[in-house]
């Protein structure tokens, strides 16, 4: 087994965790042996994996300068994974540097890292905590510090409820948040699904069966089912890389087997 001594304690250290593989799919630092050794095996079986993290990461970026642009100064990222550069409060503070960030994770790894990344900027938090418990979240003294519930907000779900199982309803999950939500607030999501690489998804998937995050991908219509109450803004629910592309629209986009969408609540 691998020593580091950045671990807090009680993590194991013997099972590739997705927090960890997808840091080292976008080359960062906070991974370990058995979370590369995976990642290697992955990328073996489909090659285009890391483009198609960073494709899911560029999604983020644009959702937030766009939500930003709109006037959304809070942000509750769940899942969010290392926030580490070019995370959502760098990209939303750039627009406006009084915007305010609450980052969810359940993974200890990603929260002692965020946390001490994080030291230094007010109105930005990270707690762990499970993202299929609401009430938790809602009601922490952490989150309710930084984010007013009584004012506009956008709800992140990028990349994270596939790791919720279709037994934890994950709609249900979804419609807590929203309830929770002020009039005029907003949904970013992002979900994997097959694309057209079914047999490379699915072996994707059987790899995460090893992690601590099992992964569920969900066709068009289950991730729509998600997103709903919200107004979806325009191109609405796409494959990731064709949602509101910088530098026109890809020559295909299911290469990129993310279904992306932002939605908003009317306001009133
Ligand atoms: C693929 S990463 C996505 C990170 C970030 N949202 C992004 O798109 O760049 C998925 C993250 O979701 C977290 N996660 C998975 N299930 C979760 C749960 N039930 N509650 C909170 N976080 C969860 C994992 O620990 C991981 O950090």
């Amino acid at each position: 087994m691998e020593t580091v001594d950045w671990v807090p304690e009680g993590v194991d250290l013997d099972r590739p965790n997705a927090a960890r593989v997808y840091d080292y799919y976008l080359g960062g630092a906070h991974n370990f042996a058995v979370d590369r050794q995976m990642g290697d095996q992955a990328i073996a079986g489909w090659p285009e994996l890391p483009m198609i993290m960073r494709a899911n990461r560029a999604f983020l970026r644009r959702a937030v300068q766009y939500l930003a642009g709109q006037g959304i100064r809070q942000f509750l990222d769940l899942g969010s994974g290392i926030p580490t550069a070019g995370n959502v409060h760098e990209v939303a503070r750039a627009a406006d540097p009084t915007c305010r960030v609450a980052y969810v994770d359940h993974d200890p790894i990603a929260v002692a890292h965020g946390t001490a990344l994080l030291r230094d900027e007010p109105g930005v938090t990270m707690i762990q905590a499970d993202l299929r418990d609401p009430g938790s979240i809602l009601t922490h003294p952490g989150i309710r510090a930084t984010i007013d519930f009584d004012k506009p907000l956008a709800i992140l779900m990028v990349a994270v409820l596939h790791f919720v199982s279709d037994t934890d309803d994950p709609a249900h999950i979804v419609a807590a948040y929203r309830d929770a939500s002020a009039p005029g607030s907003a949904l970013a999501l992002c979900h994997a699904t097959r694309g057209e690489r079914n047999e490379r998804a699915a072996e994707h998937r059987e790899l995460y069966t090893r992690t601590t995050t099992p992964m569920t991908m969900r066709s068009r219509q289950q991730v729509a089912t998600l997103l709903d109450g919200y107004d979806l803004v325009d191109p609405g629910l796409v494959y990731m890389a064709s949602w509101r592309p910088e530098e026109g629209m890809p020559a295909r986009p299911e290469v990129y087997p993310g279904l992306a969408a932002v939605g908003r609540l009317s306001t009133r």
